[in-house]
Formats: C-alpha cells, structure tokens, sequence
C-alpha cells in the first residue's frame, strides 16, 4: 500500500507541472492565464503566435501523462501495482495537470495529458483518439471539438478494441471514461462558446 500511496502521489506532482507555464518563461512570453481563453495548454500558447512554445506545451504535457502511466506499467511487478493501482495512476497524473500543486489548484484541461495516459495504456488507442481529434481538427478548426468529440470516442474505442484487439482491463476502461469525463467537464466555457459562435479557432490569435 505504501508504494501505491507514493505512486499516486509521485503521478499527482508529475502532472502538475504545468508545461505551458513552463513554455511561457523558455519563450519569453505572457503567463497563459492572462491571455485568450486563460487556459495553460497548448491551445492557448498557440494563440500567441509561437508554434513552437505550443509544439513544446503539447509535447511536455503528453509526455508527463505517459511517463507516469508507463513507470507504473514497468514497475508494477516489482512493486505489486495492480490494474487498479494503474488505473489510479492515470487519474492522479491527469488530476495533477487540471488542479495543479504549483498552480493553487488550478490547472489546464487535461487533453494533451490524457493523450500521454492513453499511448501508456494502449498505443493504438491513442492513435485512433489522435486521428479522430485530427479529423474533427481539420475539418472544423476548433481545438477544444476535437477534443470533445475525442474524448466522447476514447471509452468506446478501447472497449471495442478491448473485445478484439488487446486485452480488455475493466479499471483501465472505467479510468478512460473518468478522464473523458473530467475533460468534458472541464471544456464547459468551451462549449458555450461553441454553441454560441464565439469559440475561436486554431491559428486565430490572440486579440489583446
Ligand atoms: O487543450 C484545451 C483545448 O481543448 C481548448 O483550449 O484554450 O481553447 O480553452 P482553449
């Protein structure tokens, strides 16, 4: 129980550095919080112009989610971790990124991390929420659909290839959806703005 408190904990700090904070004092450029839609992630850095401080954001907060799940993964038979203990993992390090310790609790909203989580848990899953996130991406240019309608595909996609391509962990499944979910939750204002027209679009930049 000990390793497993430290794994989480460990995950929860690792998810909590905030890249696009990190991004913004390598670039030189505004906190994130300030600008556009105040989130720390990729999107929002994207809006000032610098792809590659964007580029570098997403980058960082996919492979902090992936680092985490994949440590868990390869220490799990020395330190007696569990589907659940895994699982937990996932959820600590996505958590970590939205209520982060270095940021009072706040954070971003979890896409680019999940994404890391998922190519842990099963790479051609990750790969089939990318493609889809890509597809709505290049079709309607709004970041935060694709990454809606992502995150809606992501349970189903692993438990239809959980039923014919890999092994099928009802934990893992249930962590996926409570990623999903925390996301979607997360993207409220998003949503709005998308309902309401105002949501803007990728390569828009920042007006103030
Ligand atoms: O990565 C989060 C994205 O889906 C939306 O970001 O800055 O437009 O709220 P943003």
């Amino acid at each position: 129980l000990l390793w497993t408190i430290l794994a989480l904990l460990a995950a929860y700090l690792i998810g909590s550095v905030s890249f696009a904070m990190v991004a913004s004092r390598l670039f030189g450029l505004e906190d994130p919080r300030s600008f556009g839609s105040g989130n720390p992630g990729a999107t929002n850095i994207l809006r000032t112009g610098n792809r590659k401080a964007a580029l570098f954001t997403l980058l960082g907060d996919a492979f902090k989610g992936w680092l985490a799940v994949a440590l868990a993964i390869y220490l799990a038979p020395v330190a007696g971790f569990t589907d659940t203990t895994i699982a937990l993992v996932a959820v600590a390090v996505f958590l970590g990124h939205i209520y982060s310790f270095f940021l009072n609790f706040k954070g971003g909203k979890g896409v680019a991390t999940a994404v890391g989580v998922l190519f842990a848990l099963q790479p051609w899953l990750a790969v089939a929420t990318i493609a889809t996130w890509l597809i709505i991406a290049v079709f309607f240019r709004y970041s935060s659909l694709a990454a809606l309608v992502a995150a809606v595909f992501a349970p189903f996609y692993y438990f239809v290839g959980g039923m014919a391509a890999w092994p099928f962990s009802m934990p893992w499944f249930l962590a996926i959806c409570f990623l999903a979910l925390v996301l979607i939750v997360k993207h409220k204002k998003n949503i709005s703005n998308l309902l309401a027209g105002t949501e803007s679009r990728i390569g828009q930049k920042k007006k103030n």
